[in-house]
């Protein structure tokens, strides 16, 4: 059985994450996306929000799960028999930090990365900015499943319910 990671994030999900998953399912016969968490990291959904989005966004893979880690992403590969970590590529910017992240990973663990060039019609996206735009009023429906875009919308009117002008 070959087991991949896709770690990251997810906040929140976005089609060029999924492109990503969705390609690396059809390399390896299992594919655990993992949402880290980071609680000195501010994110706009809860950890168990990006999970239940991410669990809905990959049903059409019965070979892909979800699940979530803390500590080291190669202490998570470990414990769950997993051999390769997979990692989009969306441009030559990501390649210095990602490389630094597989050669760190490489020297704790005989873990392998793999990277995935990103398909070109997601090469932009980031859910950084997918907030920023949306936060704004921006059109991100098509960058996101429709569900996420929805929750997105209400999660940042609650917010801007919550820090509006004052009186
Ligand atoms: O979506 P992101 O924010 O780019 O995901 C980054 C993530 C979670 C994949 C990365 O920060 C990570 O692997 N964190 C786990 C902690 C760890 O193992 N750090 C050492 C990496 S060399």
């Amino acid at each position: 059985m070959r087991r991949a990671v896709c770690p990251g994030s997810f906040d929140p999900v976005t089609h060029g994450h999924l492109d990503i998953v969705g390609r690396a399912a059809q390399l390896f016969d299992e594919v655990v996306v993992a949402v880290g968490v980071n609680s000195s990291k501010k994110r706009l959904f809860t950890p168990e929000e990006r999970m239940a989005m991410l669990e809905r966004a990959c049903r059409p893979w019965d070979n892909v799960r979800v699940d979530s880690f803390g500590g080291l992403l190669t202490d998570f590969c470990r414990d769950h028999d997993v051999q390769a970590i997979v990692k989009g590529l969306r441009a030559v910017s990501d390649f210095d930090y990602e490389l630094q992240m597989a050669q760190m990973n490489a020297s704790l663990t005989d873990v392998e990365t793999v990277f995935v060039p990103t398909s070109p019609e997601w090469s932009f996206l980031a859910s950084s900015l997918v907030k920023e735009v949306a936060s704004f009023g921006g059109d991100v429906s098509g960058l996101v499943p429709d569900f996420v875009h929805e929750a997105l919308s209400a999660r940042l009117g609650e917010r801007d319910g919550q820090t509006g002008p004052g009186p």
